[in-house]
């Protein structure tokens, strides 16, 4: 989906690249022309995507709200958000947020984390992981002069639509990863802190497992234990050096 019909155009001209690329006879891709605000108007129906993914365009919507409520509502239950955006440290001040300038370098826009947590919570996601981030350098002079208070980073976000908790909670339960998803034959990040070694159990908190057993990854994990019995908050202390990750459990 785009509201600009040359960046249409372009996605359009590498449509039999990708399908080669990918191993398909004949491209299976659709480009729709419209705005990210209202999926409705291209006739994307309620709880009918199985993954939403996006590259720098959420922060140049100015209203993100309805952004993320579009994306949770055509997502299936256990449907994933996975996308890559730029994020402030801070509340951009007002009149930076019109910069024309600032706002073609997605700088204008971009989301304090903070305040895109609490929109996601507002939509009964409580759970949002980071997957990789990396600072922004402002190595334009006039932009960072305007704008050089603010610490910019590159986050890619996973978040799914499930109930889940708004702390992890500890169950007991332990996760394997089977080395099934073709592209991931040794390991696989859930996120920044998950990191599964095919065939080496790992601790998770409820809210991994449910990611896990709820969504796309569940054919390729299988987990130990349920939520019968309650441990308390999950424990956050990392293990000590060289200790094995499946008893030193890891931070949710
Ligand atoms: C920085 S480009 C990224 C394009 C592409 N995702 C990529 O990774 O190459 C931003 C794109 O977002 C589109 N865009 C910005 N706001 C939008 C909106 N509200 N609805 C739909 N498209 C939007 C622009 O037309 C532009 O093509």
């Amino acid at each position: 989906v785009d509201m600009t019909p040359e960046q249409l155009e372009v996605a359009d001209r590498h449509r039999d690249w990708h399908a080669s690329r990918f191993g398909y006879q004949q491209s299976n891709v659709e480009f729709l022309y419209g705005h990210i605000e209202d999926l409705a108007s291209l006739g994307i129906a309620d709880n009918s995507i199985d993954v939403v993914v996006s590259n720098c365009v959420i922060n140049l919507s100015p209203v993100k709200a309805k952004v993320m409520a579009e994306i949770f509502r055509v997502l299936k239950p256990g449907g994933e958000l996975y996308f890559s955006d730029v994020f402030a440290d801070r509340r951009i001040p007002a009149a930076l947020r019109k910069d024309p300038v600032l706002l073609g370098e997605c700088l204008g826009g971009a989301m304090y984390w903070e305040d895109f947590r609490r929109i996601l919570h507002d939509l009964g996601c409580l759970d949002v992981r980071t997957v990789k981030q990396n600072p922004i350098t402002l190595d334009d002079s006039e932009v960072a002069a305007k704008i050089g208070m603010v610490k910019f980073r590159s986050v890619t976000v996973r978040a799914f639509k499930m109930p889940l908790e708004d702390r992890c909670e500890d169950y007991g339960q332990v996760a394997t990863y089977l080395g099934t998803i073709p592209e991931h034959p040794h390991a696989f990040d859930l996120d920044d802190h998950h990191h599964f070694e095919t065939g080496r159990p790992l601790r998770v908190c409820g809210n991994s497992t449910d990611m896990l057993v709820g969504s796309r990854y569940a054919p390729h994990f299988k987990i130990w234990g349920d939520k019968s019995t309650h441990f308390g908050l999950f424990d956050c202390t990392p293990g000590p050096q060289g200790e094995s990750a499946a008893a030193g459990g890891s931070c949710c």
